[in-house]
């Protein structure tokens, strides 16, 4: 699109009253491919009617740095849409709610008690690695014949978000975990089928099997956070808070109270609720499907594999588990995740931002209330900064040894509403990663071909099943130490 003072060219026709281009979005392609495919014949930069909603989509990375950084506040807003305001009370929580001072009071709520687990005191890392040696040794079980370890990292990543939302610690089995992780993926696997009704709110009053699914699963989530809130309520001290549910109920008595007393402005009881319920919705799909990512990646390249265990072997040994100060001892590994991160985005299309005052972008008028959709597979897969971008090559985050992180890289957003659980998913990332692959090794079972590497799009985009095989290294044959 050429510079110029009006709105951004309209994309692939001219679109129709209240249709829009929406008929012309069909043939199946996930929306990151589709507008990829859009910007090559309409460039990076290019505008359409998703139902009645006039919406900017980005597919560059100097475009999507001057929405999410350069004017992050003027494009901070959320849209607000039929699932997730059924998911979150109407936006009461942090990724769904419009920019506001409580949205801002409860993501500052939320990275305080992140830090308290995290820094100085160890804390996140326990946590992390009590997980990680209960998941070594189921998958060691079960892994001398081909099996698929989706169920085994999902268990293991909710595991870690139950300990730091509720404290609570589930052995394998456990029938309160059993249905955190139901109830968890009924909403995963019914919020991507909402669809039409997004785009088309009026739809609601039609019946539809998917809202019905998810209102049921949001019931029964609902009703054990609030027996954990209870419960934490009775029992809440002055001391530090154990965990997110009493960080954000000391939040709403100390700070959250404004003398209007309005919904609007406090952290309510429901604030509390959503708040907690998202650390489940944005922290479990997202880490453990990077982690299955990354070991289809290294189905495909048993050289990467060997070459982290062969870092691994030099900077760790088999004595020890790995833990966080390793890191800075390990950059292959880093780039092994990072590159996981690139190649297979788990959120390609970013949750869509709203302008929330007239604004521009790359010399383009954009009114208030336009919604943006930031494409990051594009960004992520731009030949113009990445050499072969659908090539799985970590050494490209490596400059003579040291890591480099590529301003076309952004697997967190940025800005305003970056993710606030980078750094918690970082380390998991890293302590899961590096104690799966210091302990055992992942082969194909005899004769399966290599997982398919197109995935598929739900909440966020996930391989297909696939199965391995896992076979325990030298020492490490019980799975701990
Ligand atoms: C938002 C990525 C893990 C909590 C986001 C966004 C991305 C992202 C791309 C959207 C940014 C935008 O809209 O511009 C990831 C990835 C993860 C991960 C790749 C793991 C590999 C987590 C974890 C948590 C979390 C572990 C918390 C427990 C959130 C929240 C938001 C968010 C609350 C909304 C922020 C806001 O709208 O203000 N994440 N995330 N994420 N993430 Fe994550």
């Amino acid at each position: 699109v050429p510079p110029s003072s009006g709105p951004p060219a309209r994309g692939p026709v001219p679109p129709l009253p209240v249709l829009g281009s929406l008929p012309w979005l069909g043939g199946g392609l996930p929306p990151h491919l589709l507008f990829s495919q859009l910007a090559h014949r309409y460039g990076s930069l290019f505008a359409l009617y998703l139902g009645p909603h006039y919406t900017v989509v980005v597919n560059d990375h100097q475009h999507a740095r001057e929405v999410l950084l350069q004017r992050g506040r003027h494009f901070a807003g959320r849209p607000s849409m039929v699932t997730t305001d059924l998911l979150t009370r109407g936006g009461k929580d942090i990724a769904f709610s419009d920019y506001s001072p409580l949205w801002k009071s409860l993501r500052r709520l939320v990275h305080n008690s992140f830090t308290l687990f995290g820094e100085g005191t160890g804390r996140l890392q326990d946590i992390v690695l009590s997980s990680v040696d209960s998941l070594c040794a189921e998958l060691l079980s079960g892994g001398g014949r081909g099996f698929d370890p989706a169920a085994a990292v999902t268990r293991a990543v909710t595991n870690v978000v139950c300990t730091l939302v509720f404290s609570a610690t589930y052995r394998h089995g456990d029938a309160e975990l059993q249905e955190v992780m139901r109830y968890n993926d009924g909403i995963v696997q019914t919020i991507a089928g909402g669809g039409l009704v997004d785009i088309y709110p009026w739809m609601k009053v039609f019946p539809n099997k998917c809202l019905r699914k998810l209102k049921d699963c949001i019931i029964v989530r609902d009703r054990l956070l609030s027996r954990k809130l209870e419960e934490h309520k009775a029992s809440l001290s002055d001391g530090d808070p154990r965990d997110l549910l009493d960080a954000l109920l000391k939040g709403k008595t100390n700070g959250g109270q404004k003398s209007s007393e309005s919904e609007d402005e406090t952290i309510t009881d429901n604030h509390v609720l959503m708040t907690a319920a998202e650390a489940f919705g944005a922290g479990v799909e997202t880490t453990s499907t990077t982690l299955l990512w990354i070991l289809v990646y290294l189905l495909h390249h048993p050289e990467v594999q060997e070459r982290v265990q062969k870092e691994l072997d030099e900077q760790v040994g088999s004595e020890r588990p790995v833990c966080m100060s390793d890191r800075g001892r390990l950059p292959y590994l880093d780039c092994v995740i990072n590159e996981g991160m690139r190649i297979r985005p788990v959120s390609p299309v970013l949750i869509p931002h709203t302008a929330m005052t007239d604004s521009s972008i790359g010399g383009h008028a954009v009114r208030r209330g336009t919604r943006v959709l930031v494409n990051m597979w594009a960004i992520h897969h731009d030949p113009e900064h990445w050499d072969r971008p659908d090539l799985f090559d970590p050494d490209r985050f490596l400059d003579r040894g040291q890591r480099v992180s590529p301003s076309c890289f952004l697997p967190f957003g940025a800005g305003p509403r970056v993710c606030i659980g980078e750094s918690l998913a970082r380390l998991e990332l890293f302590l899961f990663l590096s104690s799966l692959l210091q302990r055992m090794s992942f082969t194909l079972p005899d004769g399966a071909p290599p997982p398919n590497l197109q995935g598929r799009l739900g909440v966020v985009l996930q391989p297909l099943p696939y199965k391995v095989v896992v076979t325990p290294r030298a020492g490490w044959e019980g799975g701990a130490k």
